[in-house]
């Protein structure tokens, strides 16, 4: 059942979270731009860059929160954040703006940063690339916790508050707001679960179904299918199921955008392809990386009736590879895919 695809080398966009800046309160609109209308379900991910013509069309505001930071928001997104703050408020829970709308030259400052600070690794897993945050179209806002009085900005302390988050999440649809980054979710979202990263997508009714369904956007707009594949880890003694988990992750994510196509299994194939031959083969195949580990990991998938790129039509194929190497920073990377 060989198809002779010949292997492709695979970039596999990973990428992230941004952190916390600070603030002081209260909400002052110091700005507006107005143009015309924004599609308010737009998707910009780590596949979908900003739409080149949405600088033209979006309307902000600009406020400063109670750290005194400046931020700017998409307007109709602005006024449904302040309903929801003030409902949030009967309930004695206090959130303020962290951060909305970021330009590609700040989301580069972040990146920077975070790469200096965290190193790559992290970087790429939290961290959106510069052109492709959804936090260039203003309409994703990253809350802060307000706790006794006390902004609770960084990400590893607002964590801590999940009661909060709760009775936040709870309210969220309600002002059109959904929460973009879910748990478990990474494969399809390509970032971890970020409980303070909303997004405005309008309609109320449509913020409720992808709520109630625990969609992401990308699925919710047919844009990726959700996979859930038989996982088998085998036996590794040199890897932990966690540690497989990351590399199974990274399949699942390209696999996401395979249009129409169904994963059905995951195996990892084993410690003996971990060699030196294996090492130097995905070394040749990576421009600029080095690699010190390799995972091996097959799959058995189903393509549509339609077809699918140059796979045959609905056909079942099986035992189809994925070749991950291990870079200096411990992430994996899809560097060969394919029958080898
Ligand atoms: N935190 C999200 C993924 C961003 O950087 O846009
Ligand atoms: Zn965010």
């Amino acid at each position: 059942m060989k198809k002779g695809l010949s292997a492709l080398l695979a970039l596999v966009l990973i990428m992230g979270l941004l952190a916390g800046c600070g603030s002081k309160e209260e909400e002052t609109v110091k700005k507006e731009e107005s143009k015309e209308g924004i599609d308010y379900m737009v998707l910009v991910n780590k596949l979908n860059p900003l739409p080149d013509d949405w600088e033209d069309k979006v309307e902000t505001v600009h406020m400063t929160n109670t750290v005194g930071d400046d931020v700017e928001v998409e307007k109709k997104a602005y006024d449904a954040y302040l309903k929801l703050k003030e409902d949030l408020e009967k309930e004695d829970v206090h959130v303020d703006l962290d951060s909305a709308r970021r330009t590609v030259e700040a989301q580069q400052e972040i990146w920077d940063d975070f790469t200096e600070q965290y190193g790559e690794a992290y970087t790429k897993k939290t961290v959106a690339q510069p052109g492709y945050s959804e936090h260039h179209t203003g309409l994703a806002l990253d809350l802060y916790l307000i706790i006794d009085g006390k902004d609770v900005v960084e990400n590893e302390d607002m964590i801590q508050y999940p009661e909060i988050w709760e009775k936040i999440h709870a309210k969220l649809a309600d002002y059109g707001f959904i929460l973009r980054y879910l748990k478990g979710k990474e494969h399809i979202t390509g970032y971890g679960y970020e409980p303070w990263h909303i997004r405005y997508v309008d309609d109320p009714a449509v913020a409720k179904e992808i709520t109630d369904k625990g969609d992401t956007l990308e699925v919710y707009l047919g844009a990726v299918k959700d996979t859930d594949p038989e996982i088998d880890y085998g036996k590794s003694e040199l890897y932990t199921e966690e540690e497989l988990d990351e590399a199974m992750v990274q399949v699942k994510c390209q696999f996401a955008s395979w249009e129409g196509c169904e994963l059905q299994a995951l195996r990892y194939a084993g410690d003996e392809f971990n060699t030196e031959e294996n090492i130097k083969w995905l070394n040749e195949s990576a421009e600029d990386k080095t690699y010190s580990k390799v995972i091996k990991i097959t799959s058995d998938f189903h393509t549509p009736k339609s077809g699918y790129g140059s796979f045959e039509k609905d056909y079942d194929y099986l035992d189809y590879e994925w070749w991950l190497g291990c870079d200096e920073e411990g992430s994996w990377d899809i560097v060969q895919m394919g029958y080898n």
